[in-house]
């Protein structure tokens, strides 16, 4: 694949291959992921190669769609929603991350302001996760963000600082290099009022920060930092524009392909491939 490279006067620099995932939420059954997923893979071409895509849809579809992706040589990766950090035992209804790994998962959401609020994960359980995640070798999508309160107090900073302390203590310097941290003010998920590029940008530059402090200047400059909230195709390229927004994470707007491609489309719009 090859790599992606700023495409000139107007677009976003950076050497950091974009990601856009759909996180699917509790939506879609493992027919309707085999519809939806074999119309994305039509719609997308040449054009968008310059841009990675994961898909995330529940757990009873990982493997329908998983096959698919591998049999059609689809250009999307598999990812899931969540994990346990436990290796197995007796957690009723819970998913380990190694059942994951054995499905060809590559990308994970690991703490999921979904998961933090209405199923109380807490921080020390997002950092198990992630090591759990590292262990079997993939990826963790780490969502973090703050409360409409926390914003309007002022206390975006903090809340992002204190999420981040606790999660990084949990990777070595490689591993943050190599993993993605979602920026997601939860309330702009589902809300159809998404954060301005500019609010977005100033919090990912302050993420990156975080990650300098804590892992050192090649864990800053490898992490990728996607924005999530209320993202459409209208508004997706004023995100990844920002040379420190490196992709979007995006819930209701994924859900048909038509409507998903269309934001692929844009974020591609930004970058070219070297090879062409
Ligand atoms: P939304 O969700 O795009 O529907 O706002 C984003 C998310 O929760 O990841």
């Amino acid at each position: 694949m090859p790599e992606a490279v700023p495409a000139g006067p107007g677009s976003r620099p950076g050497a950091r291959r974009p990601l856009v995932s759909a996180n699917w939420k509790m939506h879609h059954d493992h027919i309707v992921a085999l519809h939806t997923v074999r119309d994305l893979g039509l719609r997308l071409g040449e054009p968008e190669a310059a841009v990675e895509v994961s898909v995330h849809p529940p757990f009873t579809d990982l493997r329908t769609v998983q096959l698919l992706i591998e049999g059609e040589h689809l250009p999307l990766a598999l990812g899931a929603q969540h994990c346990h950090s436990a290796e197995e035992g007796a957690f009723t209804g819970e998913i380990a991350a190694p059942m994951l790994a054995r499905l060809s998962v590559r990308y994970v959401i690991v703490g999921h302001s979904e998961r933090r609020g209405l199923f109380k994960m807490d921080d020390e359980q997002v950092a198990a996760t992630l090591r759990a995640v590292r262990r079997h070798a993939m990826v963790p999508i780490l969502c973090v963000g703050e409360s409409a309160i926390e914003r309007d107090a002022g206390a975006t900073e903090g809340r992002l600082q204190a999420q981040l302390k606790v999660a990084l203590g949990a990777l070595s310097a490689k591993e943050m290099a190599s993993m993605v941290i979602a920026y997601e003010p939860i309330w702009a998920i589902g809300s159809g009022r998404a954060a301005t590029h500019v609010d977005a940008s100033d919090a990912a530059g302050f993420i990156r920060s975080l990650v300098a402090a804590a892992g050192g200047a090649e864990a800053a400059a490898g992490v990728r930092i996607q924005y999530g909230g209320s993202v459409n195709a209208e508004n997706a390229a004023d995100f990844v524009a920002e040379p420190d927004i490196d992709g979007l994470l995006v819930g209701g707007a994924s859900l048909q392909a038509a409507e998903f491609a269309e934001i692929i489309r844009a974020v591609a719009g930004c970058y070219r491939s070297s090879a062409s």
